[in-house]
């Protein structure tokens, strides 16, 4: 068994270069190749590798000419399809951000070619791994709670600020708040209430002018097991929140970030609270975790843990929404058409 991992990294923005932080810090990963098509961003991944791996403005040129064993991609995700497939046809292991793709075709093609170089790909959805959302999946996993029945979720924001970048303010590049944003809670409600079966969805054009596309959505879900969902998305909101409720057979979980904290409520119990920073202070980074988990799978010695079907669900979830949203009608899973216009 290999007890190194020869890595490459695509796209070294403040995504790609928070994955090479925690990558040059395992002492199992050999950064071998960095890429990037801005000088900059690539001498300054560089020095954080200490300066060793080799450095490509070209992605094709790296992928024939280092010697690898995986690759890290966090370029926009419009062209997270293209240069996956391009890693797992080398026959590299690959990790890609989150959102998988543009479309649940995209998804589904990067999938097949995973399954036909028999290569692991992992997505990153590393909200799941990150303090407050982490301790509620535990906490649901525990069973003291019950069974989960409904879930509420809201993510806004206001200006996009440091993250503003031409192809994040644009639909056809970004996919819209839903992937952009949202994909790290449509994935949590997929973990809580398992698989979807249908989606209804309205959204509105108010004059952000930062965006092309609606810059409000809510949708509701129906999952097969007949919990339900809701999920509302803005980048009109100038409090900005990330903010929830469960609400399961024997108590009832909120979590607020204009509170920083998480509530639990259950009959005849005193109310718990749990201050965020109070939530495993110990806990390893989240980012930390997915590369750890990534190396750890590129040895041999795990399954990957967020596999690329995790991602499709995400990415099917915010297409049916934005499908239900344009034809005004619930829109029915499991989707095998492309995201509409
Ligand atoms: N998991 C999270 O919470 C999280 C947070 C932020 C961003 N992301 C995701 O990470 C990805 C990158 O986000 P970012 O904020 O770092 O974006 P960014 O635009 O700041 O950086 C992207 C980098 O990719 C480079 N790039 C673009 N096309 C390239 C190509 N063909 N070959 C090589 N390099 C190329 C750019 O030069 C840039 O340096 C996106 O998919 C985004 O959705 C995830």
């Amino acid at each position: 068994m290999k007890d190194v991992v020869r890595l490459a990294f695509i796209g070294l923005g403040p995504m790609g270069t928070d994955l090479l932080r925690a990558a040059v810090a395992h002492p199992a990963a050999d950064v071998t190749a960095l890429c990037d098509g801005s000088p900059e961003a690539l001498a300054s991944a560089k020095s954080i590798a200490n300066e060793k791996p080799a450095t490509f403005s070209d992605y094709r040129t790296m992928l024939h000419d280092a010697k690898l064993d995986a690759v890290v991609v966090a370029v926009p995700q419009h062209l997270h399809a293209q240069v996956t497939i391009d890693c797992l046809q080398h026959g590299l292991t690959t990790f890609c951000e989150k959102p998988m793709g543009l479309s649940v075709n995209q998804c589904m093609s990067m999938i097949a070619a995973a399954k036909s170089v028999g290569k692991g790909l992992m997505i990153g959805q590393v909200l799941r791994y990150i303090g407050p959302y982490r301790f509620i999946l535990e906490r649901i996993a525990s069973g003291d709670l019950g069974v989960p029945l409904v879930m509420r979720t809201t993510r806004t924001m206001g200006n996009w600020g440091s993250w503003a970048r031409p192809w994040r303010l644009q639909r056809e590049t970004s996919g819209g708040l839903l992937l952009e944003v949202n994909v790290h809670e449509l994935d949590l409600m997929l973990q809580i209430l398992g698989p979807a079966s249908s989606v209804t969805a309205i959204d509105r054009r108010f004059p952000n002018s930062e965006v092309d596309f609606s810059d409000f959505i809510t949708a509701q879900i129906e999952f097969q097991n007949g919990s339900i969902g809701t999920i509302t998305s803005s980048c009109g909101d100038q409090l900005g929140r990330h903010s929830g409720e469960v609400f399961l057979t024997n108590g009832t979980i909120y979590y607020e970030s204009l509170l920083d904290q998480v509530l639990i409520g259950q009959s005849g119990k005193e109310r718990e609270v749990f201050p965020y920073a109070e939530i495993h202070p110990e806990w390893e980074n989240g980012v930390a975790r997915e590369m750890r988990e990534f190396i750890e799978a590129c040895l041999g010695q795990r399954e990957i843990s967020i596999p690329g079907e995790d991602g499709l669900r995400a990415v099917e979830l915010a297409q049916a929404a934005y499908q239900s949203a344009a034809e005004k009608r619930t829109v029915h899973l499991p989707l095998h058409l492309p995201l509409p216009a």
